[in-house]
């Protein structure tokens, strides 16, 4: 399963038809081939960037090569090789409670170009994809997403979510353990692969995580051709007293207008193994001097941090929606976690797309593990496909979805069900893919 390429599967015969009656052609893009630049030219401008320089086209045929690239195009246009739209696919590794992992497919570089809105390409597009990924038997697909409201339609729904935060330095001052161990700055150079081995270590310990690749961690090293503010990027390392490392902590300072005392510092990237590792590298943060402010995107709904400063309102702090899930597989991804107490259910799960539809029996035994059968039983519960991927990691619960009105039926059974669905490690999601 894992060995499949997404690359190397058909196309999607509907989408195609559906396109082609439309005038447009659905074609994939081989990464070494002549319509690879202005696929990325496309991708560029549907996400409002730069278009990339040749220098930057060629580092990109290799750092997404590994990708299923699909490209819309109007031949009638006057741009007939550049596509109106595109998506791009692979399968990664998904991490469920109970620190297993299962094929993911997951869904990036979204466009379509502001010429050809509204025309139902992004919908051909999307259910192309999950229909290609449940042909090959990936049992579930994510995103992040630029934009909430478009896919929810296609059976995603959140099931990670993110903090943001703003810390006062002066404020927050710290009140949290001082490890030993060491810290000391990486080379740029060096960060794509220590960023990377690390993530590796520590993904599976987090549901909602996905494997990484050598593009992202490029970037974040700013080490990518071009990069805008690459050379500002900082990264220090926290070793443990055998000298492993055991967390990094990636950032940049942007320098006050007018006081060099009133610096602010960028946390782009921290990962950490060990809570020595946390520690350590937050206090870095936090005391490091000429700074007045931290900023760290993408934390975890549940940081530590808060407990390790002398102010909590010295940090404000706000919640998104970050990892987006759709079950395409009921019985194998329900089966692939564990469970946090045993029990039976039976759910009703509408999928306008039909993947996930039916009436599923989930047994789960006091070890935690589940039976999913389908079955003509009464539901006690009955939801729809973004539901069930909601909770599935355990960070949406159901009792929240029955109190919103998502999740229909029996109260007890939705109060049985969060507590079977509830996970010991917080859900997280620490990338944008
Ligand atoms: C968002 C985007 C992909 C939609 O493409 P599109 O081809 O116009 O969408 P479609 O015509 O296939 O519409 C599909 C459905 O989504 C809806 N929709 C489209 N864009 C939407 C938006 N921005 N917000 C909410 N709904 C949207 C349509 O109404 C339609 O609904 P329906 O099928 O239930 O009637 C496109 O506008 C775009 O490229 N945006 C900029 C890049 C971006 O945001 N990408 C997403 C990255 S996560």
């Amino acid at each position: 399963m894992a060995d499949i390429d997404a690359r190397a599967l058909p196309q999607d015969p509907y989408s195609t038809a559906a396109l082609a009656e439309a005038g447009l052609e659905y074609r994939l893009i081989p990464a070494d081939g002549d319509g690879f630049p202005h696929f990325l030219q496309a991708v560029n401008r549907g996400f409002l960037g730069e278009e990339s320089t040749s220098e930057q086209v060629e580092a990109s045929r290799t750092a997404i090569g590994f990708r299923r690239m699909t490209g819309i195009f109007d031949r009638s246009g006057l741009q007939p090789l550049g596509p109106v739209a595109t998506v791009d696919s692979w399968i990664t590794q998904l991490t469920l409670p109970g620190r297993q992992t299962i094929p993911m497919w997951a869904i990036s570089g979204v466009t379509v170009s502001p010429t050809h809105r509204r025309k139902g390409i992004a919908r051909a597009m999307l259910e192309g994809e999950l229909r290609t990924a449940a042909a090959a038997g990936i049992p579930i697909a994510g995103l992040t997403v630029s934009e909430a409201t478009i896919y929810h339609r296609f059976g995603f729904s959140p099931a990670t979510y993110a903090t943001d935060w703003s810390i006062e330095t002066k404020r927050a001052r710290w009140i949290g353990p001082r490890p030993d161990g060491r810290l000391d700055f990486l080379d740029r150079e060096a960060l794509p692969d220590e960023l990377s081995a690390l993530h590796e270590r520590v993904r599976n310990a987090r549901p909602g995580e996905v494997a990484g690749w050598p593009g992202l961690w490029q970037r974040q090293a700013g080490t990518t051709p071009g990069a805008e503010g690459g050379r500002k990027v900082r990264a220090v390392r926290y070793a443990d007293a055998s000298g492993t490392t055991r967390g990094i902590a990636v950032y940049r300072i942007t320098e006050h207008d007018a006081d060099f005392t009133k610096n602010t510092l960028n946390l782009q990237q921290l990962i950490t193994e060990t809570p020595d590792a946390y520690a350590a590298l937050w206090r870095f943060v936090l005391e490091h001097d000429l700074v007045e402010v931290v900023k760290a995107p993408l934390r975890s709904v549940d940081e530590p941090l808060r407990w390790m400063i002398s102010d909590q309102r010295g940090a404000s702090v706000t919640t998104s929606d970050h990892g987006w899930l759709r079950i395409l597989d009921v019985v194998t991804t329900l089966q692939a976690r564990s469970y946090s107490a045993s029990g039976t259910f039976v759910l009703r799960v509408e999928d306008a797309l039909g993947f996930a539809d039916g009436t599923w029996r989930i047994d789960i035994d006091a070890a935690g593990a589940a039976t999913v059968t389908a079955t003509d039983a009464a539901p006690d519960l009955s939801m729809t496909v973004n539901e069930l991927g909601s909770i599935l990691l355990g960070g949406v619960r159901a009792v929240t979805l029955f109190a919103a009105g998502r999740v229909h039926g029996d109260r007890d059974a939705a109060t049985a069900l969060d507590a079977s669905f509830a996970s010991a490690d917080t859900p997280y999601l620490g990338l944008w893919y």
